[in-house]
């Protein structure tokens, strides 16, 4: 845990372990990851209807809403995205910590930002706590899908240069290099895309 500024001290409470165990429930965090029009919000949406329905407490924080928000000061630089996804990553972490599903759906183009989240999820731990699951998912699909998709006309502006430093045009995507999970919304149903994730979930113990 980074060094706290002067005169804060860290209040120690339950601990994880025993907090899951009175909400009976798990909490983790499933990042989705991909370009603009890559399916992260439908498929993340169509997840969190799954978990609400398997009676699981799940929330699903988003790119485009959060953006109303909490982080209504950023805009789309470098600088902005990085603080951006911190922002969330903090809070994704706390709901993961209230034994919450955690399920975020942003564009989150920089490796080094996704490392942070995870990290973040790592080092949230007082002594005798069960780790706090980050589960990366890559949206996979080619830019020129997502260009074809443009729900939002939002390539077509980029293109035209109405939208500056827009991903996978002006601004750039790194895709994951060792996510726990990729969907590939072009090939696969959403129905499809949960199941792989809820497959993985289950294997991994946490769901049921
Ligand atoms: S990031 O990169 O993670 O900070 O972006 P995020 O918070 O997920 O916001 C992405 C949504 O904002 C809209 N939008 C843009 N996206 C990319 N680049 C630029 N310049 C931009 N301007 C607006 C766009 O609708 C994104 O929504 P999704 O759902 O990803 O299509």
């Amino acid at each position: 845990r980074q060094a706290p500024p002067s005169n804060i001290t860290w209040h120690p409470s339950l601990t994880r372990h025993e907090r899951n165990q009175l909400r009976r429930q798990r909490g983790f965090t499933v990042w989705f990851t991909g370009l603009s029009a890559s399916g992260k919000s439908t498929v993340a949406t169509a997840l969190e209807q799954h978990l609400l329905h398997l009676g699981l407490a799940a929330y699903r924080l988003d790119g485009d809403n959060v953006r109303f928000g909490l982080n209504k000061d950023l805009g789309f630089s470098e600088k902005d995205r990085n603080e951006n996804i911190r922002r969330i990553a903090e809070v994704a972490k706390l709901f993961a910590d209230s034994s919450t599903i955690a399920l975020t759906s942003f564009i989150s183009p920089y490796r080094a930002d996704r490392q942070i989240a995870r990290d973040l999820h790592a080092a949230a731990s007082q002594p005798g706590d069960e780790p706090l699951p980050f589960i990366e998912v890559f949206v996979d699909v080619p830019l020129e899908v997502a260009e074809k998709r443009d729900p939002k006309g939002l390539y077509r502006k980029a293109r035209a240069g109405e939208i500056k430093e827009f991903t996978g045009i002006s601004a750039p995507y790194e895709p994951p290099e060792s996510p726990e999970i990729t969907i590939r919304t072009d090939q696969l149903s959403v129905e499809e895309c949960v199941r792989k994730i809820v497959d993985y979930l289950a294997e991994r113990g946490l769901v049921s």
